[in-house]
């Protein structure tokens, strides 16, 4: 098992005098699920985009399984699994002809590419692969999404708020289903704006705040440095955003 799945290296972005990355650096390894929290606008869907070869960044290294992310784009997109945030495919097939047409992309043998999809599909209550995804609402494309990421069982896998959308059972199956490919030995970084997630299933947090990350950590740790209990209180109090009383009262 390789140790580091996914490596950052002093990750910078500029667009033009917006500064969205600021020099990250942190290490995921194979088995671990890495929670990657801040405010809106902080840069956590910017370095998830850098990581994973959609957007190159501005100086900084990405690597994936040892795999210099930009030198070799295909090798890593092979033994990657992407979730983004909007779930950007095709309107004009269904969805089945959208996961065969992964899993041929992806040389997956049709015996275990039905089956994988077959069980996906029941777990999140897909029924829908007959309709055009044109016509699917914002929760279904995001289920499509993750059972075409989730049948190919990658390595390593990015998910940018991948709750976000999805009814409280198919939420709870995903969770169920990341710990357990984890457990596998998967290394999976994800953002979230859901607390609660992080706190309940991430071995380890990264605090993002205006591009840089601020704090690392397990839980545990997170709360001997900050001398907090909650993650809610961390991430307030680290995020500059103790005023949020204040400001409440005024209103
Ligand atoms: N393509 C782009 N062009 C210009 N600026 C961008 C672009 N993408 C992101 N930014 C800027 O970079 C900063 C970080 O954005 P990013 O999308 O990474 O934040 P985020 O942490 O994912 O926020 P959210 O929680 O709202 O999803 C923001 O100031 C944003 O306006
Ligand atoms: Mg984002």
């Amino acid at each position: 098992m390789v140790e580091k799945a996914i490596v950052a290296r002093n990750l910078k972005k500029f667009f033009g005098s917006t500064v969205a990355v600021n020099g990250v650096t942190f290490e995921v390894k194979s088995g671990e699920i890495y929670g990657f929290l801040g405010p809106n606008g902080a840069g956590k869907t910017t370095t998830l985009r850098m990581l994973t070869g959609i957007l190159k960044p501005t100086s900084g290294k990405a690597e994936i399984l040892g795999l210099d992310v930009f030198k070799h784009p295909l090798q890593v997109k092979e033994k990657i699994g992407v979730v983004p945030d909007e779930p950007n495919m095709y309107d004009n097939l269904t969805g089945r002809e959208f996961l065969e047409f992964i899993g041929s992309v992806f040389s997956m043998k049709k015996e275990e590419m039905n089956e994988r999809i077959s069980e996906l599909c029941n777990a999140f209550d897909v029924n829908f692969l007959s309709k055009f995804i044109g016509d699917y609402s914002h929760g279904m494309r995001q289920k499509l999404m993750l059972v075409s990421v989730l049948m190919r069982r990658p390595k390593v896998l990015f998910l940018d708020e991948p709750t976000v959308g999805l009814d409280a059972k198919s939420a709870k199956i995903l969770k169920m289903l990341l710990r357990k490919y984890a457990d596998e030995g998967a290394a999976i970084f994800m953002t979230t704006h859901v607390l609660e997630i992080a706190e309940k299933m991430c071995d380890r947090i990264g605090i993002i705040n205006e591009g840089k990350l601020i704090v690392e950590g397990t839980l545990n740790e997170l709360r001997q440095r900050s001398k907090k209990e909650s993650l809610e209180d961390i991430f307030l109090s680290l995020t500059g955003e103790d005023e949020l009383r204040e400001v409440i009262d005024n209103l």
